[in-house]
């Protein structure tokens, strides 16, 4: 009887297949791989000095507290937690931020960073469809940049938007392109979304300075663009939240722009798995952020019915306790303290043996990764040769390098290199 289902015609013959995601692949790769030499600059995921996950003692003891320990197993409401929503507000924007004291930010809780953008992105899409900003125009684009994290195409065309791109860093030079961005912002049409880093770009680690972001503020808002921050490494590119979140502040408080802020607490509480994140919708009204807020509500009933509990107690347990949050301050300056001291040794190590390239853009760049802009044969090469994983673009996670494997790491990088 079985074999008749197969000369059947079906629904899905159309379907077509994707390959899977390259950097998941790699992971499992690499965790097939029986080498005790192979290393894991892949994904962007911290390691502490051994090579192995880091649980925050910040997270640690929030999760030894009364209020995660002894919390029930009921649904959260539809927006999320509402100690969690209110302290990852003013934690973004600042206690006293207009935004807040005045009620003119939209607030939900989120599927960690993507599901943040994904949300975001639904509501947008759909409000903009409706009676988009102007009612005459087209449905304005999204602006990704080149290059940029492997998943902002894909959510943002998932979601039915036409994805165009900017140049953000020279692909000769790996530097912050400046002029490039500002022209090719200048040219982007009234209320297109600009889906910007806020901080710790990735994969190019080149984030703009103070005065710099200024510049692009000012173009955007200039040609009244939406700007859309995709912060998933808050407190990890310096070590300070606040000055990670200048950007964010600069352009919703200081300019007052609408702004729509994506927060993930994947990398800056290592709750990779726990799915914790955060959106927010600054407007110029009370009753646009209620109307927006209404919006996120209805988007997240539709989609998850509401989020899971127990990422955003522990994080709402952070951020409410004295203590807690002041020993999550030192597990960031940990974390990028640990990096920027790897991005030396690596740095070193290429320039002790004399390697042929430009080395100096590792220990300039911040955040979690750098591209090291090597053909992929030779990534392959490392791959198979040196059992050291990076992604195709040759993107590498720093977080993956510790005291001991940095050096084997150069030194295969330079007898790949000769
Ligand atoms: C630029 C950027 N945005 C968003 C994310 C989302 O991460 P998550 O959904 O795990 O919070 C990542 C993760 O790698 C990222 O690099």
């Amino acid at each position: 009887m079985g074999s008749t289902v197969a000369n059947e015609a079906s629904v899905f013959d159309h379907v077509e297949y994707v390959p899977p995601d390259a950097i998941f692949e790699l992971t499992l790769a690499f965790n097939a791989d029986k080498d005790p030499r192979k290393v894991n600059l892949g994904q962007g995921t911290y390691k502490d000095e051994h090579g192995n996950p880091w649980i925050l003692p910040a997270v640690r003891a929030a999760k030894a507290s009364d209020a995660v320990r002894n919390a029930n197993h009921e649904y959260l409401p539809i927006l999320g937690l509402p100690a969690f929503r209110t302290l990852v507000t003013e934690l973004v924007y600042g206690r006293d931020a207009a935004v807040i004291t005045e009620g003119r930010v939209a607030v939900s809780q989120s599927l960690s960073g993507t599901g943040a953008l994904h949300l975001a992105g639904s509501v947008l899409y759909q409000t903009f469809r409706e009676r988009g900003p102007s009612p005459t125009a087209p449905l304005p684009p999204v602006y990704i940049t080149n290059p940029t994290w492997s998943n902002h195409r894909q959510v943002f065309e998932t979601i039915g938007f036409t994805v165009n791109d900017f140049r953000w860093a020279s692909p000769t030079t790996g530097s912050l392109d400046l002029p490039a961005i500002l022209e090719d912002l200048g040219k982007a049409p009234p209320h297109s979304i600009v889906v910007l880093h806020a901080s710790g770009h990735n994969p190019s680690a080149c984030d703009p300075t103070e005065a710099e972001w200024r510049h692009i503020a000012s173009v955007i808002q200039q040609r009244q663009l939406l700007p859309l921050f995709d912060s998933a490494y808050l407190g990890i590119a310096s070590g300070s939240y606040d000055a990670d979140a200048f950007a964010i502040r600069h352009v919703a408080n200081e300019l007052q722009l609408e702004t729509v802020v994506c927060v993930s607490f994947a990398k800056n509480m290592g709750l990779y798995g726990e799915r914790v994140g955060h959106v927010s919708v600054t407007t110029k009204t009370v009753s646009a952020a209620q109307a927006l807020q209404s919006r996120l509500a209805q988007q997240t009933r539709a989609e998850i019915s509401n989020p899971p509990a127990f990422g955003a107690r522990i994080v709402a347990a952070v951020l409410a306790d004295e203590k807690l949050r002041a020993q999550w301050e030192v597990d960031l300056v940990t974390m990028s303290g640990r990096i920027a001291a790897m991005r030396t040794a690596l740095y070193e190590g290429l320039a002790k043996r004399g390697t042929p390239g430009d080395w100096k853009p590792i220990i300039q760049q911040k955040g979690m990764f750098s591209v090291l802009g090597l053909p992929r044969l030779t990534v392959v090469e490392l791959r198979e040769k040196h059992h050291i994983y990076m992604a195709d673009s040759s993107r590498i996670s720093i977080a993956g390098l510790n005291e001991g494997n940095v050096d084997y790491v150069a030194a295969a990088l330079n007898s790949v290199l000769r």
